[in-house]
């Protein structure tokens, strides 16, 4: 008898849910006024400093909060997140703009984004919030080389923030997203991981507003 082959229907892995339950969220973020800027080049020092800063308190925030979430749970040890931190790149970025550290109060959206963090419910929801940033920087690539081009700069290194990995990116992104999908997620997991990237995009635009409104 021939064996029919019946593969049963793909569940998305939680990389494509994360795409596609933040796709609409995406396109608001991408067509803030404030990120129109920094993809045109036509941003002032002084907002890029505190587009920054506020980069800074959060990925500082994250990051430790990424670190416990490791010792915690053993699933994330491959993905090697600590070789993609971003607080050490932001500090270089704002010590050339002389942005003193000390200095950065939160703004509101930051304030949310901070809270999110803290008291996210399970280290899935906390990738959830990892996930957006770390995404983030396939744009970000893109205004590093619009800003060098707007500022006269002959490459990006003085926007640690904006291009950390160079070249690199693409694979690196490629890395994340199959290390992501080879994880085993509960469907509750799954859950918490779209919605905290949801929360997570509707802070940052709206902390993309406060930005520029500042
Ligand atoms: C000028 C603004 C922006 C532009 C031009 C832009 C552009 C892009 C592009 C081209 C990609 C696709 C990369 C790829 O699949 O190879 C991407 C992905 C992504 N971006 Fe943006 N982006 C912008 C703003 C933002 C902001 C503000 C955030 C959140 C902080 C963000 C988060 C993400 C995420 C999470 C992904 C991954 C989507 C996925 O799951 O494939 N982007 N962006």
């Amino acid at each position: 008898m021939k064996s029919t082959n019946i593969s049963p229907a793909p569940s998305a892995g939680i990389m494509a849910q994360l795409k596609a339950g933040t796709a609409a969220l995406h396109a608001i973020a991408e067509s803030k006024p404030l990120e129109a800027a920094l993809i045109s080049g036509d941003i002032g020092q002084e907002q890029y400093k505190k587009y920054l800063s506020q980069r800074w308190l959060i990925h500082r925030e994250l990051e430790t909060a990424t670190d416990r979430a490791i010792t915690r749970d053993p699933r994330l040890a491959s993905l090697q997140l600590p070789s993609l931190y971003q607080t050490k790149n932001l500090e270089a970025d704002l010590a050339l703009l002389h942005a003193p550290l000390h200095a950065i109060q939160p703004l509101q959206g930051a304030t949310t984004l901070l809270q999110e963090i803290k008291n996210a419910p399970s280290p899935a929801a906390l990738m959830g919030i990892y996930y957006v940033f770390e995404g983030s920087k396939n744009g970000a690539r893109y205004i590093a080389r619009a800003l060098a081009k707007a500022w006269s700069k002959t490459d990006t290194t003085t926007m640690r923030y904006l291009d950390p990995h160079g070249e690199e990116q693409r694979a690196l992104w490629q890395k994340f997203k199959t290390e992501m999908d080879a994880l085993t997620w509960s469907s509750s997991e799954q859950e918490q991981m779209v919605k905290s990237a949801q929360t997570t995009f509707t802070a940052i635009s709206a902390l993309d507003d406060e930005i520029h409104a500042g």
